[in-house]
């Protein structure tokens, strides 16, 4: 299995974003760093605002930081013009949200296609049969999302995600809608795409079953850097719990 090695796939270095809502600034990211290693998985946890999902945003390029930079594969994003950004993007970035957002009236294996561009799709049959198999939705390629159970439509956006074979994979809440069975297989799934192929990965949870999943814990609040909490590949719900808590201090009680 192909191996991915670049020294630091991603670099987010002191990134700062505001928002204007009537009078007052809302401090989204207020000066949050973080780097990722090739093969590693880390998940990021905070409270309900957070600023998750704005550097899962911010990662990915789909929204300008203020200042500070976001690094990916030796690029900065802010260099990259919109249309250079959206194939950079395509090449080396994977992204999964917790609704899915799969389109309704394609089949599984044409929504696993989408971000494919026109001309290139028949090479990757071989590709997309792989996925299928690796993800074991072989047997339903031909459904449409509505006839998949969750855990299935899941699958099937993290197989888009991958078609065009990206080295990071940048996934918001990706168990947020799943029953517990089926949010443990897409951990495993996730887990084994870090180990087996070096793939790197941020996955936003605030759930610790989830987050111990990863090689650490990176904690947010206010949009800065709270804590880093390492897991030790012990896969304990209890301790991560205790820890998550612990760093959020008196107020995650409340
Ligand atoms: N597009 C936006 N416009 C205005 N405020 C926003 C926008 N996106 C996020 N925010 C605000 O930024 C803060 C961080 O939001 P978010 O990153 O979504 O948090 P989390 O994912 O941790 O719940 C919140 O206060 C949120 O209301
Ligand atoms: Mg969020």
């Amino acid at each position: 299995m192909q191996r991915f090695d670049t020294t630091t796939p991603l670099v987010v270095d002191n990134a700062l974003k505001t928002y204007k809502q009537g009078a007052s600034t809302i401090h989204a990211l207020d000066g949050v760093s973080l780097s990722i290693a090739s093969g590693e998985f880390v998940a990021v946890m905070g409270a309900s605002g957070s600023g998750k999902s704005t550097l899962l945003h911010a990662m990915a390029g789909l929204i300008d930081i203020d200042d500070g930079r976001v690094v990916i594969a030796g690029q900065d994003l802010s260099e990259l013009s919109d249309g250079a950004l959206t194939r950079f993007r395509r090449d080396n970035l994977g992204i999964v949200f917790q609704s899915y957002n799969l389109i309704p009236s394609l089949s599984a294996e044409d929504n696993i296609r989408l971000p494919v561009p026109a001309g290139k799709k028949s090479e990757l049959d071989t590709t997309v049969n792989d996925l299928l198999e690796r993800l074991g939705m072989s047997a339903r390629r031909h459904h449409k999302p509505g006839a998949l159970s969750g855990g299935e439509q899941q699958r099937i956006a993290i197989a888009r995600a991958l078609i065009c074979n990206p080295a990071i994979l940048l996934a918001d809440e990706p168990t947020g809608s799943l029953d517990s069975v089926s949010g443990t297989q897409i951990c495993e799934l996730l887990r084994a795409l870090a180990d087996e192929q070096g793939r790197s990965i941020v996955m936003v949870t605030h759930e610790p079953h989830v987050a111990m999943w990863a090689d650490r814990i990176c904690v947010l609040k206010d949009g800065s850097n709270l804590a880093e909490l390492k897991t030790d590949g012990r896969r304990d719900p209890q301790t991560v719990a205790r820890n998550y808590q612990e760093a959020l201090g008196a107020e995650a009680v409340a």
